[in-house]
């Protein structure tokens, strides 16, 4: 026999086409022994209780990033909450912060717009090697760390000065991408890149707060390379 456990959630519902506001919707939810992630239990409810919940999900395995939401008043990634870590009953919200679109989904175009901003990518107008720009072991060692982020906005959802300032503040996300470039060897865009951050909001209205690193699913430290951004810049000043 198949053993069966039940567990309550209350849930963030908003669809602004049919609802003057948002409202909390409270479930008890039949669960299988297979279903172990809080991304199972949000799929079960789908599949049964009530299909117009509505959330991103994609990989599963902590690797698209699409999963973030608010759980129990932390923001994490479903599909790697186990459900035997988490209180009742389960409250789930949208990331704090960004626009809802509707229950769970958020509107990420400010989160992508600040990423973009810091132009995530090798810039080395150089001419390129016959097969490839190489780096010394030690060189590639300094971007572990910076180079893992899954872009899932838990981090830069969660952080106070983001939440006050979304279009000028860069977030912790936009700002470990920024520094990720700056530490790699290849790069040759350096000033530029200082440049673009040297500002009262794009980089230092990071206060150190490190709500951030309490909530990244891949254990990364935006603080530590925002930190690091402020000392390249102080280091370029004198
Ligand atoms: S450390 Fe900086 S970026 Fe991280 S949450 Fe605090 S203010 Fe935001
Ligand atoms: S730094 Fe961590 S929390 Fe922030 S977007 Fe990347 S993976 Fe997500
Ligand atoms: S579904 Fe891809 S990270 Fe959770």
């Amino acid at each position: 026999m198949i053993e069966k456990r039940r567990m309550k959630f209350s849930i963030y519902r908003y669809d602004p086409d049919r609802d003057a506001k948002p409202y909390m919707q409270d479930l008890e939810v039949e669960l299988l022994p297979t279903d172990k992630m809080l991304l199972d239990a949000l799929m079960r409810i789908k599949s049964g209780d009530d299909d117009s919940v509505s959330f991103r999900r994609s990989c599963r395995e902590g690797v698209c990033g699409s999963d973030g939401m608010n759980i129990n008043g932390k923001n994490g990634l479903a599909c790697i909450t186990n459900l035997l870590e988490l209180e009742e009953p389960v409250v789930l919200k949208p990331l704090p912060g960004l626009p809802v679109i509707r229950d769970l989904i958020v509107d990420m175009t400010l989160f992508f717009k600040q990423y973009d901003s810091v132009k995530p990518y090798l810039i080395n107008d150089t001419p390129p090697p016959e097969r490839e720009r190489l780096q010394t072991p030690e060189e590639r060692d300094e971007l572990n760390g910076l180079y893992e982020c899954i872009l899932c906005a838990c981090c830069s959802t969660s952080c106070p000065s983001f939440w006050w300032n979304p279009d000028k503040f860069v977030g912790p996300a936009g700002l470990l991408q920024a520094y990720r470039f700056l530490a790699d060897s290849r790069d040759l865009a350096t000033s530029e890149r200082l440049d673009n951050l040297e500002d009262p909001y794009r980089l230092f209205r990071c206060h150190s707060i490190m709500n951030c690193v309490d909530v990244c699913p891949k254990n990364l430290n935006p603080t530590r390379a925002i930190g690091k951004i402020k000392d390249l810049l102080v280091r370029r000043s004198v």
